[in-house]
């Protein structure tokens, strides 16, 4: 499947009414509990004055909540404009809407024109895209410190599953797919790039790791 198809189903899945209920929930229950997680691993090192990429950052709960954490400045590189419209409107709110920046497209593509960041995040946005070898890669030669990662375990019962899912999303006629990339390729890639983990937390279905580099 082509990065081009696949980004026109996110576009289609993650629409204007998908970013109004999140944000609600966001309002009500604060960041999804995995996202929880990778805040926490992060906060529990020095922030101030960092800078943050966060890509498919969705409604922009990990730099809301960094910049209130000491993080200088944020980009957010998303291909959701549904979601970018209220990532950016939330950012105003909290009035830290001017240390914001933000992107529209596949980060892939873009990457060469993004600047790096000593924070790189990517929050269940490996599940999204096909190629993981090009996504982890170039995400992590934009990464000056820590590398926080969000994205589901590769256990059988999920590869089992992932051709269910995928066959609603053919149903509803939306190219959109989800993947169950080997956990085994993404660290060595990462390695490979001289970050090493410092953190891994798991639920059910997700696993929250970070690196550190160096
Ligand atoms: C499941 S949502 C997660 C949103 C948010 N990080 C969270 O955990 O709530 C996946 C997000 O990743 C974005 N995304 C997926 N692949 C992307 C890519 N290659 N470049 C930019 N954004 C991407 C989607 O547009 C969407 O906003």
């Amino acid at each position: 499947m082509s990065c081009c198809n696949q980004c026109a189903g996110l576009e289609r899945l993650f629409d204007e009414r998908l970013a109004q209920n999140e944000l609600r929930d966001y309002h009500r229950h604060g960041p999804a509990p995995t996202t929880r997680m990778l805040l926490y691993a992060l906060k529990t090192h020095r922030l101030n004055g960092l800078s943050l990429l966060d890509i498919g950052g969705g409604i922009g709960a990990i730099q809301h909540d960094l910049l209130q954490a000491g993080v200088e400045q944020a980009t957010q590189v998303d291909a959701s404009q549904a979601y970018l419209r209220v990532a950016r409107s939330e950012a105003e709110r909290l009035n830290h809407g001017e240390r914001a920046r933000f992107q529209h497209g596949d980060f892939v593509a873009l990457a060469p024109q993004i600047e790096a960041a000593d924070i790189v995040t990517l929050d269940r946005v490996v599940c999204c895209y096909p190629d993981v070898e090009a996504l982890i890669s170039r995400s992590a030669e934009h990464t000056r410190r820590y590398y926080g990662l969000v994205f589901p375990r590769d256990y059988a019962l999920l590869r089992v599953i992932r051709p269910v899912f995928n066959l609603y999303f053919r149903i509803r006629r939306n190219p959109y797919r989800f993947f169950v990339h080997p956990t085994t390729a993404i660290d060595s890639i990462l390695e490979g790039q001289g970050l090493r983990r410092i953190f891994r937390q798991t639920t059910r279905f997700w696993q929250v790791i970070v690196y550190e580099r160096g």
